[in-house]
């Protein structure tokens, strides 16, 4: 085993020396940020392993390692003691809004008023709903205008804040209620707090045991929201007409939306099976969860979206999605399934997806710590972060800073999968929760006109 370790060492020193025609070459390896390779061991442990590493020889070897960095430095920006977050959306003056899936707690959209706390946004009233449960209906959340559970917050390009609200409280810890029409519902805020819109939509579009997730923008004309379904039950995609406020599902059950069913990812170096909280308690494979992270392209053409528990990314144009299926339209659906791109494996599973003005695609790479981003002119999946810090890149958010304050890709890192529900009721993670920033060379993809 020492000989194939020094043997691989030495063979990867010979390749990164070289300037051509290695296949490392493309696009920049090794990525930059990454420890010099040619660190020994002695360098890099406190400690040589066990075994002939006691040979003083061998603390001058160039035995290939991993150090689980690579990119440019992470910077936290905020520690959660309070709540668990899930989103997050960063306006161009810099103010960050958060949120929080809402079980008993006070408030679901937040933003951070010290590095280390979050007070409700825009006001407590927001985000107090006058139940939680229907008692005349039960097993079903309420229609109401105010905040139920938002499950994603994001600053479109002219500065507008969104909240996605699911719909669909989490009672006593542990299942979610069923959702009624006006409790899912995409309600827009001016930076001031100040509401503009409210979308809800009918039952046939968010279904009661629909799970709408996460959502991106195109402001260009009347102006377009895309959404996922991440629910089991229902993979799917759904489109609101931000003119009409009409809206209508897409991609109903395609591989794009639906999970792998015999998901075995790896986390910190251990492969992971869901146990949930729910009895009868029995282990499964990480396949309950549909598409999640979504991603508009700059050019506002396609749609990037990939299943949470899959390896494979898709994208589907959106010319397909703006077509409302109907008697009118009849073809529409069987025309956006047929219309979804298969992009192949990109080395990992994302929950976040993000676009930046350049046109890369980040996604977030839960299983190595990373974040990664594609490149839709090669087809090609590059490095771009990798920490241990990154406990789960759960969101990500783009944004160009005003008054030359940069461009930075936002993310929350939250240990979903340590949390009570994937762990059979035990609550293995451990506050504060994190957010972190990154310099990006591309800014806010704006999509507007
Ligand atoms: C690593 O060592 C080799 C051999 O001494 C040298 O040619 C090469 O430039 C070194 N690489 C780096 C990145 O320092
Ligand atoms: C190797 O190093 C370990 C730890 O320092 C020590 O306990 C052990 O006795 C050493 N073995 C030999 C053969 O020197
Ligand atoms: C932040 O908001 C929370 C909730 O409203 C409040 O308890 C806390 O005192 C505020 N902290 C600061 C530093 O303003
Ligand atoms: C509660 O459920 C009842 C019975 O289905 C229904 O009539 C009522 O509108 C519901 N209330 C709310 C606030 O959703
Ligand atoms: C939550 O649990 C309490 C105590 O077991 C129970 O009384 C209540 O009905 C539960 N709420 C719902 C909505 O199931
Ligand atoms: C809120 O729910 C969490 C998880 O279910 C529980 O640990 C906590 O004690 C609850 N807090 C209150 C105030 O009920
Ligand atoms: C909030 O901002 C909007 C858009 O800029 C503006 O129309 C509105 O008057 C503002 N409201 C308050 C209360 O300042
Ligand atoms: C993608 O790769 C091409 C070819 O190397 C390069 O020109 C381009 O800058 C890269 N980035 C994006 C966002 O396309
Ligand atoms: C899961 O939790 C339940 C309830 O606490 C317990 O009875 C069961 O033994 C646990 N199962 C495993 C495999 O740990």
């Amino acid at each position: 085993m020492a000989l194939t370790l020094l043997t691989l060492g030495l063979w990867a020193s010979t390749a990164l020396s070289q300037t051509s025609s290695s296949v490392f070459d493309f696009p920049e390896y090794p990525p930059p940020g990454t420890p010099d390779p040619n660190s020994t061991l002695g360098q890099s442990v406190s400690a040589l392993p066990y075994g002939i590493g006691n040979d003083s020889q061998l603390s001058q070897a160039r035995i290939h390692y991993d150090t689980g960095t690579f990119g440019p430095q992470i910077e936290l920006v905020h520690a959660y003691y309070n709540y668990w977050p899930t989103g997050v959306g960063v306006a161009s003056d810099g103010t960050i809004f958060t949120c929080f899936p809402r079980g008993n707690e006070t408030f679901t959209l937040a933003v951070f008023n010290s590095s280390t706390s979050e007070a409700a946004w825009p006001n407590e009233e927001w985000n107090t709903p006058p139940a939680f449960a229907n008692v005349s209906n039960p097993g079903y959340s309420i229609a109401t205008d105010k905040l139920i559970f938002v499950q994603s917050v994001v600053v479109d390009g002219i500065d507008r804040v969104w909240a996605l609200d699911t719909g669909r409280p989490r009672v006593n810890g542990t299942y979610l209620l069923a959702a009624v029409p006006g409790g899912p519902k995409l309600v827009g805020f001016y930076l001031n707090g100040t509401s503009f819109v409210t979308y809800t939509f009918p039952d046939y579009v968010v279904y009661a045991d629909s799970s709408i997730n996460d959502v991106r923008f195109d402001l260009r004309g009347g102006g377009y929201a895309y959404i996922t379904d991440s629910s089991p039950y229902h993979p799917a995609l759904v489109v609101v007409d931000l003119a009409t406020g009409e809206s209508w599902r897409h991609l109903d059950g395609h591989v794009a939306v639906t999970p792998d069913p015999n998901f075995v990812p790896v986390y910190d170096g251990v492969p992971f099976y869901y146990h949930p909280i729910i009895p009868p308690n029995a282990i499964q494979f990480m396949s309950a969860f549909a598409a999640d992270g979504i991603a508009l392209s700059a050019d506002g053409e396609y749609i990037y979206v990939t299943p949470l528990t899959s390896r494979h990314l898709y994208r589907v144009p959106t010319s397909y999605l703006k077509q409302q299926p109907s008697s009118v339209n009849p073809y529409a659906a069987l025309l956006a399934h047929e219309a979804v791109q298969t992009l192949g494996e990109f080395g990992g599973h994302a929950d976040g997806l993000e676009t930046d003005s350049t046109g890369y695609i980040y996604v977030g790479s839960q299983e190595h710590n990373a974040i990664h981003r594609y490149n839709a002119t090669t087809g090609i999946v590059e490095p771009f972060i990798r920490s241990p810090f990154i406990q789960w890149a759960d969101t990500l958010s783009v944004v160009t800073l005003q008054n030359g304050g940069g461009t930075y890709l936002y993310f929350t890192s939250n240990q979903l999968w340590l949390a009570p529900d994937y762990q059979n009721g035990t609550d293995l993670r451990t506050k504060p929760y994190a957010m972190f920033r990154v310099p990006t060379v591309g800014g806010r993809a704006t999509q507007t006109d």
